[in-house]
């Protein structure tokens, strides 16, 4: 009979792009959809972006634009991102939503009538000069254990030591440089504790896999405490139902938007959200990482049981990933965007590896670059697709694109492979992508020895009939191993489809076979991964990634306290003029400077600037630039300098010479 499923996948923060660890969910939560779907079962996949908390304001702060803004623009983002990976929801909402807003109200609203929500003062953490409380994540200072510089307000990069952001020395708010003060302020707590026995129960039930299961008994061990749910304003959130400035906490209505999604879902699909989220007809997954479990296996499934809402049958938690053994790393150029990853390798050789890593449980998993490549081209393209990439012309060639009738050897072969089906199905369902893999690719060995052993190629200038029901049986094996495959690979299989002339292939058809069919002439199905392209790949990203991380510098932490305070009456005094370039030299005993002539307008003035390793100076000549006309002189040891020339940036090679219209006259008035 077919399951009514309701899946869903953790929720992307709303302030960073899509990159290769995100897709280790999604792409293992949409292939559990696709197989459902395939064995056809009424299956929905929901998601949306998690788009409230100080990280999204202090993001769009950096970028000049409103959090509303920002999460528009990433919300678009996200969903190119996903459906460059064939990670296919029925809905992708998000929690900036009003569906989202009344479930956080009456999931709160009951929680208090039920005595589950507390209040008490808390002292914080808080900015004078942004008025605001500021999270752990926001202090940077010195680390109490290590001495370390720049960790955060709670724990140390260096030395792994968590501690309270009271006990940092020297702390600063990282947003503006202050040191930060302390407030009190009265938050809002849910009762966690009041929960212990049920939640103990649930997991004994087998609510997640086992190694989940222990790490929750340590923290049933060590004690549940109560969850502190409220953030003062400024927060962009929702704000809390009678209160004028407290916030719900975004891990709070973060899960919430699970519902949101497929309340937003049946509403336009005109079906009722109750008869679908809280009925037990329908089963419910949630799939998430290793590092969100607290949130998910504790506080939800709490939240959801005190406001009288169904919890999910399973808590599907996977592991990390690494990339050749290490965390992804920007200067390694393994953090990898999914864009970028797009731009270079076919999205569905990720698709194909990630299934060939992930079992059940939550160990990392790792992406190899080279295993990447090997297993690719040797398995998905040498193994698989091969088989139908050398018989497909010849049916085409030599029997006018028909299939025959299939023999006993040709039956037997189809026998073997379809034999696999309820374990192949077994292993979907209980996440064994790995051992899947595997096994269809055993099942591809087996496929290409039938046709070694057969010889088709020959034996049509020998025995005509007889290769024809060679092929036909080979043809066949595509069609089941397809089958196999298709949750993992849909474009793939889409192509096979097209090929063998066929609908759209569901498990149900491994027992049909094709027999005097006609199919279509072959297309290219997969090709092998080139691998140029992934070190071209790595090289731009590292590239990239430096760039970017210095332009977002500031969003992480202010290294350097702010100076003194500059008024727009000092800044006034500052003559900015357009100024042309007439000659550029290299400064003999000074590797960092060049000496420019300039010419403002009637003016001449020489100018030592340290942009050597920027810029050649014979790019420099004949090029317009602007210069602080009246700085005082200043004696330099290779000479008076008259003047400076604007540009900024990290240093070294980055340093950018501010540009000026080509238009421009040499001596105007800059503003
Ligand atoms: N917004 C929260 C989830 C809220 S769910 C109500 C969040 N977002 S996230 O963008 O950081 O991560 C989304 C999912 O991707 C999480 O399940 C997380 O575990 C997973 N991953 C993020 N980085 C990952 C890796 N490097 N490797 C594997 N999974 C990773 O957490
Ligand atoms: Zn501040």
């Amino acid at each position: 009979m077919a399951r009514n499923i309701v899946v869903t996948s953790a929720l992307p923060y709303a302030n960073g792009p899509i990159h290769i660890g995100h897709l280790v969910e999604y792409i293992q939560t949409d292939i559990w959809v696709r197989f459902h779907k395939a064995m056809g079962d009424n299956c929905l996949y929901f998601c949306a972006d998690d788009t409230h908390g100080t990280a999204i304001t202090i993001h769009a702060r950096d970028e000049g634009i409103s959090p509303e803004q920002l999460i528009a623009r990433v919300h678009s983002e996200h969903k190119a991102d996903f459906a460059k990976f064939f990670v296919q929801f029925e809905n992708y909402h998000s929690t900036h939503s009003e569906e989202n807003r009344l479930f956080c109200e009456t999931i709160y609203n009951r929680l208090k009538q039920r005595g589950s929500i507390v209040t008490r003062d808390v002292e914080q953490s808080y900015c004078r000069r942004c008025n605001m409380f500021l999270p752990d994540r926001y202090i940077r200072g010195i680390c109490p254990r290590c001495k370390a510089q720049n960790q955060y307000g709670d724990s140390c990069d260096s030395c792994g030591a968590t501690y309270a952001s009271t006990e940092l020395l020297e702390p600063r708010c990282s947003i503006c440089g202050e040191t930060p003060g302390r407030k009190k302020t009265l938050h809002y707590f849910f009762r966690l504790p009041d929960y212990a026995g049920y939640l103990r129960e649930l997991v004994n039930s087998g609510h997640t896999h086992k190694s989940v299961a222990a790490k929750l008994d340590e923290w049933f061990s060590a004690g549940l405490k109560d969850w502190d749910i409220s953030r003062d304003g400024p927060y962009f959130g929702f704000k809390i139902p009678g209160e004028e400035d407290k916030y719900f906490y975004v891990w709070l209505d973060a899960p919430i938007g699970y519902m949101a999604s497929c309340k937003n879902y049946c509403d336009r699909q005109g079906l009722e959200f109750d008869r679908i989220w809280n009925n037990p007809d329908w089963e419910l997954y949630h799939f998430i990482g290793k590092d969100i479990m607290y949130f998910h296996a504790l506080f939800w499934p709490a939240m959801l049981h005190g406001s009288g809402f169904r919890v999910a049958d399973k808590l599907f938690v996977h592991g990390f990933l690494t990339v050749n053994g290490e965390k992804m790393s920007k200067s390694k150029g393994t953090f990898l965007k999914a864009e970028t990853f797009a731009k270079y390798v076919d999205p569905e050789h990720l698709r194909y590896y990630y299934a060939s890593k992930l079992s059940a449980g939550v160990d990392d998993i790792d992406l190899n670059l080279q295993d990447f490549i090997a297993r690719v081209n040797s398995d998905l393209v040498g193994k698989l697709a091969n088989i139908a990439s050398r018989s497909a012309p010849m049916i085409t060639a030599g029997f006018n694109g028909r299939l025959g009738m299939l023999d006993s050897g040709g039956r037997e072969l189809l026998n073997e492979l379809t034999a696999a089906k309820k374990q192949i199905i077994d292993d979907y369902e209980q996440l064994n992508y790995a051992a899947m893999i595997r096994k269809i690719t055993a099942l591809a060995d087996i496929a290409n020895r039938y046709v070694e052993q057969n010889q088709p190629w020959s034996m049509i200038k020998t025995d005509p009939p007889q290769a024809g029901k060679v092929l036909t049986a080979t043809l066949n094996a595509v069609k089941v191993l397809t089958v196999y495959l298709k949750p993992v690979l849909p474009q793939y299989a889409q192509r096979i489809e097209k090929l063998l002339n066929v609908g759209p292939l569901m498990f149900g058809d491994i027992d049909t076979v094709l027999e005097n069919h006609s199919i279509n002439v072959f297309e290219r199905l997969t090709e092998r991964i080139d691998e140029k392209k992934v070190i071209a790949m790595l090289e731009e990203n590292k590239i990239r990634q430096t760039a970017a991380q210095t332009q977002t510098a500031s969003a992480a932490a202010l290294d350097e306290p702010l100076s003194p305070e500059c008024t727009i009456d000092d800044f006034a005094k500052i003559d900015l003029r357009v100024a042309k370039v007439i000659d550029a030299q290299t400064v003999a005993g000074a590797n960092k400077l060049l000496k420019l002539e300039l010419e403002i307008g009637p003016i001449k003035r020489t100018v030592f600037a340290g942009i050597a390793k920027a810029y050649q100076p014979q790019q420099l000549v004949g090029r317009l630039v602007i210069c602080v006309a009246n700085l005082k002189p200043r004696q330099m040891k290779f000479g008076l300098s008259e003047g400076m020339v604007c540009a900024a940036g990290p240093g070294g090679s980055e340093i950018f010479l501010l540009a000026v219209d080509s238009g421009a006259k040499p001596g105007q008035r800059i503003h």
